[in-house]
């Protein structure tokens, strides 16, 4: 299936067709880009983060798709294989002593969670991910009367089902001609039957950066609340709730490096303690007997039956490697990739770039007149994954006039050979479609 002609037409970035398609000029020397332009720094401006060989599983693969789950470095996989060979065993019940070892490894992981956005433990419950996250918030919050929540047009699925699940009624903020949420117009339609405001940190789509502390001033101003989604987010910026001002803060471990089946919802104490449980069962009771049953406090109340443990020690590594490494690093070196890949695209021609020139580690994009399933299996042939379809954001693809992208997702390995192979693709691409 070919994209409509609206794609072709589209606003988007048309520079690439501008840039007259393929006359790449090799940039001289070892240490430059080749795809280095007036417009990119030459490669010896940034540092590199030398963590490739860390990851066993990229190391002859052009992994792109970081964004849907990160792979993992060795010191996440040895802390998870060594817990299962020699450590393991339950938590919160066993008094012997390598339950008591391994309650404290899973609470210290919890500190590690809350610690690594700003918060404390107290406040940090563990999920299976940020989709439970959203769902025991949308769930549980005591709704005081007011029936609406303010979601954006470029939210995950994740930031939108949980809440007409949960039956509220939904508004959606338009996103600005950069593809950031538009909160000017989020300003103008809060209104006092929201009971909260829930936003994407970053757009998993187009890598758009929120201004989280304005999103937090325009909820606080009519009463409302703040969640935000950073399953994005925290992989790839330094986040802190408290400077934030946000009320609730949702992520997922996988996507930070860490195993799949936990992810955290941080909340203000006083939310947490006003928000009944969700399930029932072991852990999350005070005590229990058939007439009635009384209930932990949090964020043990939310923890219903034996948690994910070697989840949270994975989780706790990951968060670790992170933190040695800095997230303003990652944070810089993603952000000089998606300067070198959206110049590389347009130097090849005939790409549609969606999404804000600084968006964090992620770049969206079609190769015109030819679906991104199409590209993303001539792209697999090339060693080089990406992701192609809606990316769990279908309102948001209504908005841009496509019915998918192709997209492009960096992490902390990833390198300049991931775009240079990426590009090497889509020119085969071009010639197939040609
Ligand atoms: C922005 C965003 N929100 C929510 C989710 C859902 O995360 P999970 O599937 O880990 O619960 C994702 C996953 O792609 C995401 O990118």
């Amino acid at each position: 299936m070919n994209l409509p002609a609206s794609a072709a037409r589209g606003e988007e970035d048309r520079s690439a067709q501008l840039s007259g398609g393929g006359a790449t000029t090799p940039a001289a020397g070892p240490s430059v880009s080749r795809f280095a332009t007036a417009t990119t720094p030459p490669r010896r401006d940034r540092e590199e983060l030398q963590v490739r060989h860390q990851f066993p599983a990229v190391a002859d693969w052009h992994y792109l798709d970081s964004a849907a789950t990160a792979q993992k470095p060795q010191a996440v996989i040895d802390a998870i294989t060594e817990t299962y060979a020699c450590k393991y065993a339950t938590v919160h019940r066993g008094v012997y002593q390598r339950s008591s070892e391994m309650t404290g490894r899973y609470e210290a992981a919890r500190k590690a969670a809350a610690r690594l956005i700003g918060g404390q433990a107290n406040e940090l419950v563990f999920t299976r991910g940020a989709t439970e996250a959203i769902n025991l918030v949308a769930q549980c919050l005591p709704r005081e009367g007011r029936k609406r929540v303010l979601l954006s047009q470029l939210e995950h699925h994740s930031n939108i089902v949980p809440w007409q699940l949960a039956g509220y009624e939904v508004d959606a903020v338009p996103l600005t001609a950069d593809r950031q949420i538009d909160l000017d117009a989020a300003e103008r339609m809060l209104t006092e039957e929201h009971r909260v405001v829930a936003f994407a940190h970053v757009s998993n789509a187009l890598g758009s950066i929120l201004d989280a502390r304005r999103a937090a001033e325009i909820a606080r101003s009519k009463g409302a609340l703040l969640l935000l989604d950073g399953c994005q987010a925290v992989p790839r910026l330094p986040v802190d709730v408290a400077a934030i001002g946000c009320d609730f803060y949702a992520y997922s471990g996988h996507k930070l490096y860490g195993p799949t089946g936990i992810g955290a919802l941080w909340g203000r104490a006083e939310l947490l303690e006003s928000m009944p449980p969700w399930q029932g069962g072991g852990a999350m009771i005070d005590s229990v007997s058939f007439e009635r049953s009384t209930y932990a406090e949090p964020p043990q109340r939310f923890e219903a039956g034996t948690p994910h443990i070697v989840g949270a020690v994975g989780l706790h590594a990951a968060i670790d490697w992170v933190e040695q490494i800095g997230l303003d690093e990652i944070h810089a070196h993603e952000t000089a990739l998606v300067t070198e890949c959206r110049a590389a695209l347009r130097s090849v021609g005939g790409v549609t770039l969606y999404g804000p020139e600084d968006s964090a580690g992620i770049v969206s994009f079609n190769v015109d007149g030819v679906h991104p399933h199409d590209t993303a299996t001539i792209l697999d042939d090339a060693g080089v994954a990406v992701r192609a379809g809606h990316h769990c954001a279908q309102p948001l693809m209504e908005a841009l006039g496509v019915p998918a992208t192709a997209r492009a997702s960096f992490a902390a390995h990833s390198d300049s050979s991931d775009i240079e192979a990426l590009v090497r693709g889509i020119e085969t691409v071009k010639r197939i479609f040609g």
